[in-house]
C-alpha cells in the first residue's frame, strides 16, 4: 500500500491550509505513479521530484530501481516534508519552493538530474510562471533528459517554448481525477 489512511489526511490538511498550492483532492493512485515512474531510466542518474506531497510518485520512482541516495525531493509544505524524511530515511529531502530552485536547492553544481517529475499544479498559475518554471528546470537537466509532469486537463499544460518539444506519455483513468503524464525535452 502506498497511501495510507493518515496519509490522506496529512493531504487533506495541506489542501485546506493552501488549497491552490496543492491542487488535488487526494494523493495520486499507484496507477498514475507507475505510469510516471515508466518514463524514468533508473540507471541514468539522479532524480529530482517537485511536489511529492505524501510521497505515493517518490515510491513508485524507488520501485522502478532508482537508488534512494540518487532521489531527491521538494516540498513546500512542513508536515508533508517532514512525513517525507520519515518515510524514505535515505533521500534527500527538502522543504521550500520550486519556483525559487536556487534559493532551495543552490544554485546549479555542474551535476545535472537525469530526470525530473513534477507534480506542483501548474494550472493554478500563469503560463509566463509555467514556462519559467520549465527553463529553470530544463538548466538543471542532462541533455534531452525527461521532464515529467501530470495533469488533470485535456492539453499539456506548459506550452513548449522553443527547442523544447512535449509527449503525451500517458492517460490514466484509475486517478481521482483522471489525469495525463506529458514528458517534455529540450532538443
Ligand atoms: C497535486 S499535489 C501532488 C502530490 C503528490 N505528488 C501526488 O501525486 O500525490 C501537489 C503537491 O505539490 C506541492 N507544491 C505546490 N507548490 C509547490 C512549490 N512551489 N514548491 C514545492 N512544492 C509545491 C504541494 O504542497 C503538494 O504536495
Amino acid at each position: 500500500m502506498t497511501t495510507t489512511l493518515a496519509d490522506n489526511f496529512r493531504f487533506l490538511r495541506a489542501l485546506i491550509a493552501r488549497p491552490k498550492d496543492v491542487g488535488a483532492i487526494m494523493p495520486s493512485s499507484p496507477a498514475l505513479a507507475e505510469a510516471i515512474a515508466r518514463e524514468i531510466d533508473p540507471k541514468a542518474g539522479p532524480v529530482l521530484e517537485l511536489g511529492p506531497g505524501t510521497g505515493v510518485i517518490s515510491h513508485a520512482i524507488l520501485a522502478r530501481g532508482v537508488a534512494p541516495e540518487q532521489l531527491t525531493l521538494l516540498e513546500y509544505d512542513e508536515d508533508l516534508a517532514q512525513h517525507l524524511a520519515a518515510r524514505f530515511p535515505k533521500v534527500r529531502v527538502f522543504q521550500g519552493d520550486a519556483f525559487d530552485l536556487d534559493a532551495t536547492l543552490g544554485k546549479p553544481n555542474g551535476s545535472p538530474f537525469a530526470a525530473i517529475v513534477s507534480g506542483i499544479p501548474l494550472l493554478n498559475h500563469a503560463m509566463s510562471r509555467r514556462q519559467s518554471l520549465m527553463e529553470g528546470l530544463a538548466s538543471r537537466l542532462m541533455p534531452g533528459a525527461p521532464l515529467i509532469q501530470f495533469s488533470y486537463g485535456a492539453n499539456a499544460p506548459v506550452v513548449p517554448p522553443p527547442g523544447y518539444t512535449v509527449k503525451h506519455a500517458a492517460s490514466v483513468l484509475a486517478n481521482i481525477p483522471p489525469a495525463k503524464v506529458w514528458v517534455y525535452r529540450k532538443a
